[in-house]
């Protein structure tokens, strides 16, 4: 999804720019540009496709110049054109935007804007925004940051900008509305970016604005206000992530370096959270309505894509263990239904960036209808961690990956917890909160074990790769596993791999079986193993090939099977965790086999800030 990147300071911006747009490349687009001002002269330079087109666009050319901002686009409304990358400028070029968000009322202003004579050079929403800031300033000759000010008043839908003029070649003006903005605050210089990986190389001291804030900078210091131009005091805050998590750290793909992450990402979202000799769970982030959660009645879940599926999991964790009804919900269905929601419901969050619109959207429609809001959200001081009443923090490390792989674990992880902490209040007894807790803690190096014989998966995947299509099964906890382990394949590999309760296969997709359409089966030695056998049966008489995740005590599903994943054993409630990674380590071969990119998976972004 678009990035933004800007910088004020005594340092030629453009390589500063272009750094930070490289960091920005995780989050999926498919152009980029950048705007610089070297005193009253604006350059602009944009390319379509990746960061190195627009590198070769810019050539030798030496372009100085101290203030600048930068875009990389992903496309909503026109093609990934020159013409639509950002920054766009107003009709005389003074004046540089980028935007992140959408515009909704862009149509009408367009035409009104034409009519007065403004000549529009793309099919964006954006460029209404330089064309409505020159107009205003021509207008009332004011300042750029009240011209801006006035302009956002007239506009209808979310925005993230970063705002440069000629006329005001000592200015770097930002605005937010529902697509996040951070102020990267260094000695004698300023960044500005949409996501604070960009500017972790420069400075770990950073400002969040919140929606209807904007913020002027300058190369003494900077003042944030809001849309009536009430001065807001904010304090900088310290991150501490560290610019090398941002790094591959010596690996070919983020995907793989973030997999390997994986136990350590375990360990830190346990980290001080477990009372093993109480059989609890000790979430400080939770701490402030612990009373309200004891008399909730039912836990509603939204999200989207793996956390999503995460939640799935949830869903069963808590019931079983907490006996608390739980509904688990897309985040674009909840927000357009009329969701029956009382004082007693509370609404779970989970994404791994906090920005997801819809579900972002879906928190708030529930906060508007009084039901207590919650969060499992790994970007700390992201919108959802801080729109909602309470949540916890999955210590995961910004996921640079763009298939969610260490971040999806991390939620089964924080999930577990929950479960603990929800089950513990009802329930569940000491003797089963402790069981719970230690398993939990042994449970990273289960992982790390799996991780450890990966190279075991290399032969299932070279089979895999020439599949025209396949089946993910699973029973129970690990039915949303499967919907997850097809959706890794889907992603990167681009194989057609459906996800589907075990049981629910004979209904009709059975009809895709024969022998070029292989199935991956969740089968561990659980409560609902004879289950999954029978339906392995039924795949096998009809000439389907059968890979069979299990563990070591699965005896005759071993000889039915045409490969083995193997897995080490746990409580059935946590199999899930240590069940998934295979999976994204078999998608990832499939990759590989099949002479993808693992990192840059065609059409999707990172983080969709977008409806
Ligand atoms: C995008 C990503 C998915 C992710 C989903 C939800 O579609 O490609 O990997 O699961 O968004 O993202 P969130 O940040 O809310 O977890």
């Amino acid at each position: 999804m678009c990035g933004i990147i800007g910088y004020i300071g005594k340092r030629d911006a453009l390589p500063i720019l272009i750094e930070g747009l490289k960091r920005l490349e995780y989050r999926g687009y498919d152009s980029a540009g950048v705007g610089i001002l070297d005193d009253k002269k604006l350059s602009v330079f944009r390319s379509p496709g990746k960061i190195s087109s627009l590198e070769k666009a810019l050539g030798d050319s030496t372009i100085a110049g101290t203030i600048g901002i930068a875009h990389t686009r992903w496309a909503t409304h026109g093609p990934p054109e020159e013409r639509n990358a950002h920054p766009h400028a107003d009709c005389g070029a003074r004046l540089a935007v980028v935007h992140n968000g959408i515009i909704e009322n862009y149509a009408e202003l367009r035409a009104s804007l034409e009519s007065r004579g403004h000549t529009f050079r793309s099919q964006t929403d954006t460029e209404v925004l330089p064309h409505l800031i020159e107009e205003e300033q021509k207008k009332k000759s004011c300042d750029l940051s009240t011209a801006v000010r006035s302009v956002l008043r007239q506009i209808r839908g979310t925005y993230g900008i970063a705002v440069v003029s000629s006329e005001a070649p000592d200015k770097l003006i930002v605005a937010r509305l529902g697509s996040p903005i951070v102020l990267g605050i260094g000695t004698d210089e300023f960044f500005v970016a949409s996501d604070a990986s960009a500017v972790l190389g420069h400075t770990h001291k950073v400002i969040f604005l919140d929606d209807g804030e904007m913020a002027e900078l300058s190369r003494d210091g900077y003042r944030i206000f809001s849309l009536d131009n009430s001065k807001i005091d904010k304090s900088p805050e310290e991150l501490d992530w560290s610019a090398e998590d941002m790094q591959k750290n010596g690996q070919p793909h983020f995907m793989l370096k973030e997999m390997l992450e994986q136990p350590e990402v375990i360990r830190n979202s346990l980290r001080g959270r477990l009372d093993v000799e109480n059989g609890l769970a000790v979430l400080g982030g939770l701490r402030d309505v612990a009373e309200r959660l004891r008399h909730i009645d039912r836990l509603i879940i939204v999200a989207c894509g793996s956390a999503y599926y995460a939640g799935q999991v949830g869903e069963y964790m808590i019931e079983e263990n907490a006996g608390i009804p739980v509904e688990v919900e897309l985040g674009s269905e909840f927000r357009y239904r009329q969701p029956i929601i009382t004082e007693n419901t509370a609404v779970l969050a989970v994404s791994q960036s906090g920005e997801t619109a819809d579900t972002l959207a879906a928190i708030r429609e529930a906060k508007m209808k009084g039901a207590l809001t919650l969060g499992i959200v790994n970007a700390v001081g992201s919108t959802i961690a801080r729109e909602t009443d309470a949540g916890v923090y999955n210590h995961a490390g910004p996921e640079i990956g763009v298939a969610s792989t260490k971040a999806f674990v991390s939620q089964l992880t924080v999930f577990a917890l929950l479960t603990l902490f929800l089950g513990r209040q009802r329930k569940m007894s000491m003797s089963y909160g402790r069981k719970l807790a230690l398993e939990l803690q042994r449970i990273p190096d289960l992982v790390q074990s799996i991780l450890a014989n990966r190279q075991a998966l290399e032969p299932i995947a070279a089979s895999i790769s020439g599949a025209k299509g396949m089946f993910y099964l699973g029973r129970k906890y690990n039915a949303p596993i499967a919907f997850e382990g097809a959706l890794k394949l889907k992603e990167v590999s681009y194989i057609h791999a459906e996800g589907y309760a075990s049981g629910e296969m004979k209904h009709g997709p059975i009809a895709l079986v024969d022998s070029s359409f292989p199935s991956v089966v969740i089968a561990p030695v659980d409560s609902v193993f004879e289950k999954n056998k029978s339906n392995i049966q039924e795949l096998k008489a009809r000439g389907g090939k059968i890979f069979s995740l299990t563990d070591e005590d699965s005896g005759d599903l071993r000889s039915m099977s045409d490969g083995i994943i193997a897995v080490p054993k746990t409580v059935e409630m946590l199999q899930p965790i240590l069940d998934i990674v295979p999976l994204q380590l078999l998608a990832y071969q499939v990759a590989l086999t099949k002479g993808f990119d693992p990192d840059k998976p065609r059409n999707l972004a990172k983080s969709v800030t977008v409806e």
